[in-house]
């Protein structure tokens, strides 16, 4: 490593971090699908999930599956969260009986398997389905992608198991601005931008702006690309009856809630991952000391 090397280095740090600094003003995030459209301001929530030592709260992993349950099952899936993983450590944690009862009685059932013979039942031509089980996924309403778009007037409401990981937001403004931030967002492992759009995506339901007309069928909404979308608002304030009269029953607060639930379905492994990386951590720094120490004796004979 030369002395300009370094130098040069020092200078692309400072950059960096001075622009970081300096260009808050002029930047912002938009959808990363919202290809050549205008771009689309996403702000940055809260979360208590973000940063390096992120937990989700259980109570509003809780709330964001009534959500799920009383507003977006009666067109979304969950097919990759199966209902025991509802009772598992790390995620809404309900009690294993509640589950059984709820998958018990979950509207769309299972298409069960074959017989001992290897027969698939059917029944005046239609395959059986029973009531679903604590190791079965939880299902949308529809049994495949053509019923779905059959009944929603041509569109797919996609399923939402992993939908904080497949939408994302993107940086505009500056290169250096670009760099400070992309610096800033390492050091406090920034993961949230999925949770930021789908916030956005359920609260930016507005009458269309002056001049603007939507499709048939379409409804305006001020964080989806295009910003026409086929999906209805899915919620007003008070539509959801939360037990706990504490928490308000507003748009804002359902949103948050079922997409902390949606960011957990996501990535149910998230606060065990977290953990294990400060444990990684400390066994590294444990490693380093004893190497250290290690190669001060080692080295200690040749004088
Ligand atoms: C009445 C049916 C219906 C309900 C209820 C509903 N959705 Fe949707 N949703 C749709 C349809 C249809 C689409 C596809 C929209 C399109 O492609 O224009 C969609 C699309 C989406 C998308 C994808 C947006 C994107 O960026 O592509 C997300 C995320 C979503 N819905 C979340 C939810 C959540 C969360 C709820 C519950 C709070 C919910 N939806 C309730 C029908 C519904």
């Amino acid at each position: 490593m030369t002395l300009a090397h370094w130098t040069n280095r020092l200078a692309i740090g400072a950059l960096a971090l001075a622009s970081g600094f300096a260009g808050g003003a002029a930047t912002f995030y938009s959808p990363v699908h919202a290809a050549g459209g205008e771009p689309i301001h996403i702000e940055r929530q809260e979360w208590s999930f973000a940063g390096v030592r992120g937990r989700f709260d259980r109570e509003q992993l809780q709330r964001g599956f009534q959500v799920y349950k009383e507003v977006c099952a009666s067109c979304h899936g969950l097919k990759r969260v199966y209902f025991r993983n509802l009772v598992e450590r790390g995620g809404p944690m309900f009690d294993e009986e509640s589950v059984k009862a709820l998958a018990a009685s979950w509207p769309n059932q299972i298409f069960d398997g074959p017989n001992e013979n290897g027969d698939i039942a059917t029944r005046r031509g239609a395959l059986i389905k029973r009531p679903a089980l604590l190791s079965d996924p939880i299902l949308g309403p529809y049994d495949n992608d053509k019923q779905a778009r059959a009944a929603q007037n041509g569109a797919l409401p996609p399923d939402l198991s992993l939908i904080t990981k497949a939408r994302s937001v993107e940086f505009h403004g500056g290169v250096f601005a670009h760099i400070g931030q992309m610096l800033m967002d390492i050091a406090n492992g920034y993961q949230e931008a999925g949770a930021n759009y789908l916030y956005a995506l359920l609260t930016g339901y507005k009458d269309p702006p002056k001049g603007v007309t939507l499709a048939d069928g379409m409804n305006y909404n001020a964080a989806f690309p295009g910003h026409q979308i086929a999906m209805v608002a899915p919620f007003v304030d008070g539509s959801v009856k939360y037990q706990n009269e504490a928490v308000p029953r507003t748009v804002s607060q359902y949103s948050k809630d079922v997409t902390a639930f949606l960011a957990w379905a996501a990535d149910p492994r998230l606060e065990e991952r977290k953990r294990m990386g400060w444990l990684v951590m400390l066994y590294l720094l444990v490693t380093a000391v004893l190497l250290y120490f290690a190669k001060k004796r080692l080295w200690s004979t040749l004088h």
